[in-house]
Parts: structure tokens; C-alpha cells; sequence
């Protein structure tokens, strides 16, 4: 007989609560949501609750039946509301295209579900403000993925931000540099158009370092921006046509944050050789950190105050026990990499649900997704108008 056959039930470890995860999209981001949910529990000992596979959703029936199998979800739907209405979802996770995130979201709210959603959270900030009130009406617990905040270099970058390590901030510096479309002949997909995507390199990706700067320096108040589409044709997918595309290769702003602090924000899908640069910067009265996602598991500090930092930045390498999550990866010195920034995330969320802690400061809730996505259209107003907007 085993030791766990002559054992009372009362002595066993309770079993963690389970909670149902239905999966809208099976590309890119169903595929790195899919991947975090199974990597948690096995990571994190003991986890806050079990995510739970039930289903997953795509256009194509035949790719979502092989992303199910290859995922492990024991179901597969073609139509979100039958994922949003299945009795065994608790938590509906949308990575579907912009223009996809509002009607599902709203409809799980309705319906009680917990819900994380991909960024940015609308198309515009009219659109994510009927989902943050929907969220907010029914009560549920909600993320939106700006899971850079997750990687633990900026985590300690915030900590060592707050306690004062560089003073008083002055000045924040972000660029998100991509070349993936620099080729005229990548195809015109939804991230082309403005009814899908409602931004280019903006939205895309410029909302990652938008939110960046909320969560490392605090709330954004104005903003001046310029933007720039310099391929104006892109080849439809399965034609031999062409279309109109209509959104952003590349911006850059210049914002004002509430606290005093001055900032510059670009990014760009067209910067040839970059392929996932986002360097952050931040200086203040006291010393500088600097962060490039190309290396992500180190980050640089500058202290005027340390005579040893004279001579230069230093390079702390963000893989010991001590630094944010680092414990439950590998021993100190062993880099993790892109997707494990994911898996930190959703351990966040579901210790927030099973815990019924807050998902903010740490998490972005829908009202941080709505925060940038006001952002977002000031600099587009921006634009338009040649002059300062207000964010307020
Ligand atoms: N957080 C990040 O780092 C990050 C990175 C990439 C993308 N994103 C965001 O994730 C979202 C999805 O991006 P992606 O790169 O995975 O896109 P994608 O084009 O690779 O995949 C879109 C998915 O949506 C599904 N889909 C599209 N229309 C549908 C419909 N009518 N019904 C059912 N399913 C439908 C497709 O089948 C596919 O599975 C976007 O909002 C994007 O901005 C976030």
C-alpha cells in the first residue's frame, strides 16, 4: 500500500479551486495565453488556483480543432458567444483582433465571467469606455495584457522608482522599434486598417510604452504628437490587388506627466534591424535606470549618489531569488525569456481571483487599458491639429 492510499483524507493538501478558461483566438496571442495557463501551476508552487482548459476559439475550424488538440483544450467553437455562454467558463480570455475586443467582453461581463483582454483594450477611448463601465457594472475581476509590466526587470524598475533610487523623476524616455512590415509586400491583414486596428504602429505597440510610462512615472496629462504612413499600398492577402492602408507606420510624441515630468514616446514597424527593441529610460535628480526588452532579464542603474557609479551604469542582473517572481523560475543566473513575463502575469490574475485581491497597481485593469486608449486618440487628435492635447 502507498503511503497516499494509508492516508486520511483530512491529511491530504486541499485541492486548489479551478477556474474555467475559455480562449478566444488560437494565433499568436491564444497560442502565449494558452501556454502561460499551463506553465503557472507548474511553476508556481503552490499556485493561487488551477486555470482550467475548456475551449478555444477561431475563424478557422480546422486550425482551432489543431490548436485545441496541440494547446490541450478538450473543445474548440468557430462563434464567441458560444464560448462567452458556456456554463464551464469562468474566465473569458480575448486575444482576437481590435475590433473583436468590445462585444465579447461586454457580453461576459454580463455574464458574471472574469475576463483578461489583449491591448490595446479598444479601438478608440469611446469603444473601451462601454467595456470598462460593463466591467465595472457587473463587478468582475479584469486585466488587459500590457504584460511588460510583468517582466521582472520592470517590476524592481517601478520598486526601485518609488523608494526613490533616482530622486525625483524628470524625465521618461521610450522607443518600441519593430521592422517586421518594412517590406512593401507584406500583406495587408487587420493591423492595415483602421476599422480593425484603429491604429498603426500607435496602437500596436506604442500602447505598451504608453502604459509603461503611466505605471513607471505615473499619469500622462498632454501630449503633442506626429505620425507617419510612408507605404500607403499594401498587397491583399489572396488577391493580386492592392488596398489603402490606412493607419500609421511610425509615431513619435512628446508627452507632459501630471507629476512635472516631461517624456518622448515613438515607435515604429519600420525601423529596419529592429526586431523587438522597446528601451525605457528614466532620469532623475538623483541617477537614471535604463531597461531595453532585448535584454530583458537585466536592468541598468546610474546613482549620483554611489561614488562606485562614477565610473558608470551598473548591469543588475534580475535573476536572483530576491528580484519580483524570479524565485519561481530557475537559480540565479538562469535568464527566462519573452513568454514567461505571460506566466507571472496570470499567476497575478488568478491569485486576484482566488484571493480576491486587486488586480492594480501591479496588473493593468480595463480602467488602465481605457487610460491609454484616451492617450492614444489625444495624440491622434494630435496630429490632426498641430497642436498639445489634453489627456484629462
Ligand atoms: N501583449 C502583446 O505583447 C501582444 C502581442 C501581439 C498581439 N497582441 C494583441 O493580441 C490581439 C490578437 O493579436 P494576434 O497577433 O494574436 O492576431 P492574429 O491575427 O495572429 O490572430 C487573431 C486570432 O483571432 C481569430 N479571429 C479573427 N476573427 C475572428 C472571428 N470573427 N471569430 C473568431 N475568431 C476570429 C483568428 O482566428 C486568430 O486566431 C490583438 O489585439 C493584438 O493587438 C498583443
Amino acid at each position: 500500500m502507498t503511503a497516499t492510499h494509508g492516508s486520511r483524507k483530512a491529511d491530504r493538501p486541499k485541492a486548489k479551486k479551478a477556474f474555467g478558461i475559455g480562449m478566444l483566438g488560437y494565433s499568436f496571442m491564444g497560442k502565449a495565453h494558452s501556454n502561460a495557463y499551463v506553465r503557472m501551476p507548474f511553476f508556481f508552487d503552490p499556485p493561487p488556483a488551477i486555470p482550467r482548459l475548456v475551449t478555444i476559439c477561431g475563424r478557422s475550424r480546422q486550425k482551432v480543432r489543431e490548436a485545441a488538440e496541440r494547446y490541450g483544450y478538450p473543445r474548440y467553437e468557430t462563434d464567441w458567444r458560444k464560448v462567452v455562454a458556456d456554463p464551464e467558463v469562468d474566465v473569458v480570455d480575448n486575444g482576437l483582433p481590435n475590433d473583436m475586443h468590445a462585444a465579447p467582453c461586454i457580453e461576459a461581463a454580463e455574464r458574471g465571467k472574469s475576463i483578461l483582454c489583449e491591448k490595446p483594450l479598444a479601438r478608440n477611448a469611446k469603444e473601451s469606455e462601454t467595456m470598462l463601465r460593463a466591467v465595472t457594472k457587473a463587478g468582475v475581476k479584469n486585466m488587459v495584457f500590457y504584460n511588460y509590466r510583468f517582466v521582472p526587470a520592470i517590476h524592481l524598475f517601478r520598486q526601485l522608482v518609488a523608494e526613490g533610487a533616482v530622486g525625483k523623476v524628470r524625465q521618461f524616455r521610450a522607443a518600441y522599434l519593430q521592422d517586421w512590415i518594412v517590406d512593401p509586400n507584406f500583406p495587408l491583414t487587420w493591423r492595415f486598417r483602421k476599422s480593425s486596428s484603429g491604429s498603426g504602429a500607435l496602437g500596436d505597440i506604442g500602447s505598451h510604452v504608453i502604459d509603461l510610462g503611466r505605471f513607471l512615472v505615473g499619469e500622462i496629462e498632454s501630449t503633442c504628437a506626429l505620425t507617419k504612413t510612408f507605404m500607403h499600398e499594401r498587397p491583399i492577402p489572396g488577391t493580386s490587388k492592392k488596398g489603402r492602408v490606412d493607419v500609421d507606420d511610425a509615431f513619435i510624441s512628446m508627452v507632459k506627466f501630471k507629476g512635472g515630468a516631461m517624456g518622448s514616446i515613438e515607435a515604429s514597424r519600420v525601423a529596419a534591424g529592429r526586431k523587438n527593441h522597446a528601451r525605457i529610460e528614466v532620469h532623475g535628480s538623483e541617477g537614471s535606470l535604463y531597461f531595453d526588452l532585448e535584454r530583458l532579464n537585466e536592468l541598468q542603474l546610474y546613482s549620483l549618489r554611489d561614488p562606485a557609479d562614477r565610473r558608470g551604469f551598473r548591469i543588475i542582473s534580475v535573476t536572483e531569488r530576491m528580484h519580483p517572481f524570479m524565485s519561481n523560475w530557475w537559480p540565479p543566473g538562469h535568464s527566462i525569456g519573452w513568454e514567461h513575463a505571460m506566466v507571472n502575469q496570470v499567476y497575478h490574475f488568478f491569485d486576484a481571483l482566488a484571493n480576491d485581491k486587486k488586480v492594480e497597481p501591479w496588473g493593468a485593469t480595463f480602467h488602465d487599458g481605457h487610460r491609454v486608449d484616451v492617450i492614444l486618440d489625444a495624440m491622434l487628435k494630435s496630429v490632426r491639429t498641430e497642436r498639445w492635447e489634453s489627456t484629462s
